[in-house]
Formats: structure tokens, sequence, C-alpha cells
């Protein structure tokens, strides 16, 4: 007789299920993450220029109800809060506790009241109340399922939001491509990358429009405004 391959994930508050491939993948981005939490300063100085200037995509008002996906240890909470106010209300989630641990800290630090971390998979997690916009910087391309991830965080959002993506992907074009084949698997080895996902394609098939609006070194790191029209 076959057995179920599907079972309860915890993290996901029970309300999900997960097959064996996203069930290992997850576990492995448990351990990736949580060991790279400790090394994560050069990652947050780094890319600081293109978080920004796609945080700056979401044109936030004071008051806002904001989503961030795979936060990590919170390096976009600052400016994210700056934008919403103390009346705005950040929710991010993270799948390492590690991760989670750290971000927690760095809301303790600054006594931010209107920023709540929780541990879920992104992939299924689901909240109470929709917000006004997405963010997720260097998170979904490391999904167990992109395409579901993306599906999630368009149904928590109202009509007109706004999801804005900065991630990584392969060298797009030109005759560097043959580097791609080393860079698929250090990005596998080194963020537990999904290597069957296209984070772009998933976006566009998605929401009503989508458009990749900044590329950085060489197109491997771009930005992609997306927009949700219709009523869900
Ligand atoms: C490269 S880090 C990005 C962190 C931060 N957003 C940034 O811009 O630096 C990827 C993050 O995604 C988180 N992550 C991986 N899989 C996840 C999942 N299924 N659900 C939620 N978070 C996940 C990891 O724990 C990690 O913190």
């Amino acid at each position: 007789m076959a057995t179920d391959p599907r079972e309860r994930d915890p993290a996901t508050g029970g309300s999900g299920s997960v097959d064996e491939a996203h069930a290992a993948h997850l576990e492995r981005s448990r351990t990736v993450w949580n060991r790279w939490s400790d090394w994560y300063e050069m990652s947050e100085r780094d890319f600081e220029p293109m978080r920004e200037a796609a945080i700056d995509r979401l044109d936030l008002r004071p008051g806002d109800r904001v989503l961030e996906i795979g936060c990590g240890p919170g390096v976009n909470f600052e400016r994210l809060r700056d934008d919403i106010g103390e009346s705005g209300e950040l929710v991010a989630v993270d799948y390492s506790p590690v991760m989670i641990e750290k971000a927690r800290a760095r809301i303790d630090a600054h006594g931010w009241e209107n920023v709540d971390v929780r541990r879920a998979d992104a992939t299924t997690a689901e909240f109470e109340e929709p917000f006004d916009a997405a963010l997720a910087t260097l998170s979904l391309a490391v999904m167990p399922d992109i395409p579901r991830t993306v599906e999630t965080v368009y149904r928590s959002l109202i009509p007109d939001a706004t999801f804005v993506v900065f991630d990584i992907r392969p060298i797009p074009d030109g005759p560097a491509r043959v580097l791609n084949p080393v860079l698929r698997r250090f990005l596998r080895w080194y963020a537990n990358w999904n290597p069957d996902g296209d984070v772009a394609a998933s976006l566009e098939a998605v929401f009503e429009r989508s458009e990749i609006v900044d590329t950085y070194m060489h197109g491997t790191t771009y930005t992609v405004v997306c927009e949700k029209r219709d009523a869900d």
C-alpha cells in the first residue's frame, strides 16, 4: 500500500502540509541560515544600497501595514519602521530560529512596539489581516516552493498593494553565462538556493503587473515591482 508522503509541519502552525522534498528543503534552510546568522554583517552592509532602493519602490506611508518575507536578522526593519512610523505595523516572517532571535533582539534594542517577527514557512504562512505592501529581499529564491510563496503573498495583500522583490539569479545573458553552473552550485551550497525556481516568472504569473525595474552586478541581482490590481 502506498504511504502518504505528506506530513504536517509544526512551523506552519498545522495550517499547511508539505511533501518530503519541501520538508527536506526547509530543514536545510533552517541549518544553513542558523549557521550564517552569525556572519551576516557583510551581507547587511554590501547589499544595503540595493535594499534601500527596493524599499523606496514600496512608497510606504505612515500607518501602512507591511509584510516582510524571509526577514533574516531584521536588516530592513529600521528603514521600514521609519517609513510606516509608530502608527503602522510590520509583520516579518523567517524560518530560522536563530535569525528570529537576532531579529527580535534588534526590535528590543530599538523598543519598536509595532514590529512583530514570527517563525513560519513563508510558503504557507497565514495572516489575520491583509497588508498594504510586502517586501522580500534576497529571500524568495531560497524558498522551497517559489510559486506557492508568491501566491501566499498575493493572497495576503489588499487590492492595489505593491510587492517589491530584490533577489539573486544566474547571469541572465552574455558570454559570462558560461559561469552559471558554478554560480548555481555556489548559491545552492551557500544559501540553499532553489535551483528549480524562477522568481521573476513566478511573480509575473500571479501579479497583474510585474516589472524588473533595476539590475545590478551583471544582472545577477535585480529588483521587481509587482502590483495586485484585482480584489481577491
Ligand atoms: C539571504 S537571507 C535574506 C535575509 C534578509 N531579507 C536580507 O535581505 O538580508 C534568506 C532568509 O530567508 C529565510 N528563509 C529561508 N526559507 C524560508 C522559508 N521557507 N520561510 C521563511 N523564511 C525562510 C532564511 O532563514 C534567511 O533568513
